[in-house]
């Protein structure tokens, strides 16, 4: 029987419930993160834990887990599930408390969560490329919070799966942000150009290790305000994140990118990341 960790807790999945009055069921008053498992890796653990907290900082959230005792939780979800590739969602609320929009007083305790699934890398799409599909970021200014609150998320990649595209690549007027649940890169001239790490992205894990992979192969890799004309006329285009990893974007808004093909910039930064998992495994 898989389980859910439930504050400590190891339960079965039928009896993982939540109280109705959790705030993060009532307000999205919390956070989470998603991890991935390589060959019984938990890739970029400590990054990932790093964030949570810093998150849970951010929000005024109280947790009582340094880096090492979530990494011990989450290490006993994933071997009581066998998970050898898959991924892990991890999700800290500020509690179950009468609804009032304040901060419960006394505080309550956190509620955490977390479940794992089982599966593979993302090979055919690596590969392939996907589509993806333009529209207007209308989420709020902490977008460097990984908040439970992803409705201008969700609102965008349903935009997205209606037009046929696998992820939306959003932009606050006239400059690109970043995808539904992943990063942007546009590449020129064999640079890379991505939006700085300020409040209106989120500082993805997957994005500092393609930076770190960008740079042991002097491949410049620009953090910098670009256009949504300048991404039309990218020569390759890439979203990253954890569950898609280094993904081509082949056609942007109906249109080819480049010559609608999976550039040599984008091979060259798939394969620093897979000796990347190799190495820090
Ligand atoms: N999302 N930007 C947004 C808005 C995201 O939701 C994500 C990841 C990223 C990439 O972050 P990372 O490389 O650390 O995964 C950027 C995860 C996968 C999710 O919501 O499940």
């Amino acid at each position: 029987m898989t389980k859910v960790l439930i504050n400590e807790k190891l339960v079965d999945e039928q009896d993982a419930n939540v109280p109705y009055n959790d705030r993060g069921y009532v307000f999205g008053d919390g956070i989470y993160e998603y991890i991935r498992v390589y060959d019984n890796n938990v890739f970029t653990a400590k990054e990932h834990f790093e964030r949570l907290l810093r998150s849970a900082k951010e929000i005024g959230l109280e947790l009582k887990y340094n880096v090492d005792e979530l990494t011990e939780l989450i290490q006993e979800l994933l071997s009581t599930n066998n998970i050898v590739n898959g991924g892990v969602y991890i999700q800290v609320t500020r509690g179950a408390a009468p609804r009032d929009h304040a901060f419960p007083t006394p505080s309550v305790e956190a509620n955490i969560m977390a479940f794992t699934k089982s599966y593979d890398r993302p090979y055919k799409l690596l590969e392939e490329g996907i589509n993806a599909i333009t529209t207007e970021d209308i989420r709020w200014l902490r977008c460097d919070i990984k908040s439970l609150n992803l409705l201008g998320n969700v609102l965008a990649k349903e935009y997205a799966t209606k037009y046929n595209a696998q992820e939306a690549i959003q932009h606050r007027g006239d400059i690109v942000t970043e995808g539904s649940s992943s990063n942007v890169y546009a590449i020129k001239n064999g640079e890379i150009y991505t939006h700085p790490v300020n409040n209106y992205i989120l500082n993805g894990i997957t994005r500092m290790v393609i930076k770190s992979v960008a740079e042991d192969k002097g491949i410049p890799f620009n953090e910098e305000v670009f256009t949504l004309d300048f991404l039309k006329n990218a020569d390759e285009i890439i979203v990253s994140s954890t569950s898609i990893e280094v993904m081509p974007v082949v056609k942007l808004d109906g249109e080819n990118v480049g010559d609608g093909e999976v550039g040599s910039i984008t091979k060259s930064l798939q394969e620093g990341f897979n000796r990347y998992i190799d190495t820090h495994s």
